[in-house]
């Protein structure tokens, strides 16, 4: 397995989802930085399925336990350790699921990487209850940005085929938690809201699309060849379960433009290099320009649906039928939205380490 991610700024998650908890180890976070656990907490609020639509019944406090790395609210250098404690598991409907495994779930291939040996509880290390723990570590990561005046936010665009008018990066900020499903458009909020009821009414589940956008980033930002920032943002956010597609700016259309419509012009305003349109999203050759980055990343629909689905039973080797019992998101993206800040501010705080942008001490 691998469940380490970054070069200065590494995050370790581990904890499975029936387990005792689930956590986080952030090492190589900048020594002198004020943290409020309450800025980590307010951020696992979001992540939290109360209040969101058609989300799990499972409901957990999620209350962060801050184990190492504080001396007197601010950051020493030392490896940050959180957890927050699993209190509402129910095993039982998972035991069988290692025999005839969900469709759309890791059920199979874990069990055939793992010689049947990972934990199937909750979907264990493959369930997204760990991305609690992504949660808790890009709490930080924001923490850290906004010392270099970088803001994180991320927002719903589209549920199933209801989609959000754009929004420009820099009202994003301002407009971004206006309701549960974090969308910057109230009309096309209240539509995503009745999609998911629809799909939850029918025993299914949609999927969505989160952009991201990050604000005041410096130019010049990302290590190219290998770990410019797309790969390095990629990367995280194809960590994330249930991320199926990534797109900087405007991707895949960019592939039908001509270069003449698809080049960002250039142009001076108030001495500062900018570009007259962004659909680079904010990147060329794997650096920053200076202008937003924006990036989306595509749900899949959450595989756990009530109705009942084509499996094979692995012990006798034949095609059979399943119905999944159990506490399952109808549509995972509001509560991804926060994951996907995360994600992306840890990738862009370990760039912005690498590269100097930010220190290893906060003065
Ligand atoms: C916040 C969050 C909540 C999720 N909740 C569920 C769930 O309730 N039921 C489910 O089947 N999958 C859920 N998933 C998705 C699965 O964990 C994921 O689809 C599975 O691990 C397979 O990985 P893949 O889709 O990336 O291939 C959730 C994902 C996230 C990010």
């Amino acid at each position: 397995m691998s469940n380490s991610l970054g070069v200065l700024f590494r995050v370790t998650s581990f904890g499975e989802s029936h387990g005792p908890c689930i956590g986080v180890v952030v090492d190589g976070c900048p020594a002198g930085l004020a943290l409020d656990a309450g800025v980590v907490q307010s951020d696992l609020d979001r992540r939290s399925s109360s209040g969101q639509p058609g989300a799990t019944p499972r409901r957990e406090p999620d209350r962060v336990r801050v184990l190492s790395g504080l001396y007197r609210g601010r950051t020493t250098g030392a490896p940050i350790c959180m957890v927050v404690d699993n209190t509402s598991q129910d095993s039982s409907a998972y035991e069988r699921l290692a025999v005839t495994p969900r469709p759309g779930h890791a059920d199979y291939p874990a069990g055939v990487r793992y010689g049947g040996w990972n934990d199937p509880a909750g979907g264990g290390r493959f369930s997204g209850r760990i991305t609690a723990g992504f949660v808790m570590a890009g709490a930080i990561a924001r923490t850290v940005l906004r010392t270099v005046n970088v803001e994180v936010c991320a927002h719903t665009v589209a549920i199933g085929a209801v989609e959000a008018p754009p929004c420009a990066p820099e009202d994003v900020p301002d407009r971004h938690r206006a309701n549960a499903l974090s969308c910057c458009d109230g009309a096309a909020a209240d539509a995503m809201v009745e999609a998911i009821k629809a799909a939850q009414a029918a025993g299914d589940s949609v999927g969505g699309v989160v952009e991201c956008v990050a604000l005041g980033l410096p130019p010049g930002m990302g290590e190219p060849v290998f770990a410019g920032v797309e790969s390095e943002v990629a990367r995280a956010l194809y960590s994330i379960p249930a991320v199926k597609a990534v797109e900087f700016g405007a991707g895949f259309a960019l592939s039908r433009m001509r270069g003449s419509a698809a080049n960002d012009p250039f142009a001076m305003l108030h001495e500062r290099v900018v570009t007259t349109k962004n659909d680079a999203g904010g990147v060329l050759g794997g650096l920053t320009t200076g202008m937003p980055l924006v990036v989306r990343a595509g749900f899949k629909p959450t595989p756990s649906i009530s109705r009942a689905q084509k499996t094979v039973n692995l012990e006798s080797g034949t095609d059979t039928e399943l119905t999944i019992a159990g506490r399952h998101d109808a549509c995972i993206v509001p509560r991804a939205v926060v994951v996907v800040e995360a994600m992306v501010a840890i990738a862009l705080c370990d760039l912005g380490l690498r590269c100097g942008a930010i220190q290893q001490v906060v003065r």
